[in-house]
């Protein structure tokens, strides 16, 4: 049912943990199965450096976290963002098709940490790209 490299990843999952002062936070969760998957990044010059999870969640769920955190480390913002839950299951060597959805919850993981890193930052995603968006006016609270 599983690939090796999937089943490596739910072994052996790379980048558990949470990074402290991450400079984005994504959290979701399946309200159906009820696993949750939080993502912390870091975010250097637009590029992420460095990637960690803290999934509590079915095998499919840590091993596609696991490789969602190997793949976009080195990324910009905007190659991130077209990261896919297909690409990311296709890297596992595939998933069964009633396991995709875990696959979805470790793409929407990564948005969500995007989002919130932008969104610290003053920043909007377009159309799958970072784009700086003027704060001018903007009062402090
Ligand atoms: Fe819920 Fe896999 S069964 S994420």
């Amino acid at each position: 049912m599983y690939s090796d490299k999937l089943m490596e990843h739910f072994r052996n999952p790379r980048n558990v943990g949470v990074i402290e002062n991450a400079d984005g936070v994504g959290k979701v969760g399946n309200p159906v199965c009820g696993d949750i998957m939080e993502l912390t990044i870091k975010v250097d010059d637009g590029v992420i450096t460095d990637a960690r999870f803290r999934t509590f969640g079915c095998g499919a769920a840590i091993a596609t976290s696991s490789m969602v955190t190997e793949l976009v480390k080195g990324k910009t913002i905007a190659e991130a963002l077209k990261l896919s839950n297909k690409a990311v299951a296709e890297a596992l060597g595939g998933l069964p098709p009633i396991k995709m959805h875990c696959s979805v919850l470790a793409e929407q993981a990564l948005k969500s940490a995007i989002e919130d890193y932008l969104g610290k930052t003053g920043q909007v995603p377009v159309a799958g790209e970072a784009k700086a968006v003027s704060v001018e006016g903007a009062e402090e609270s």
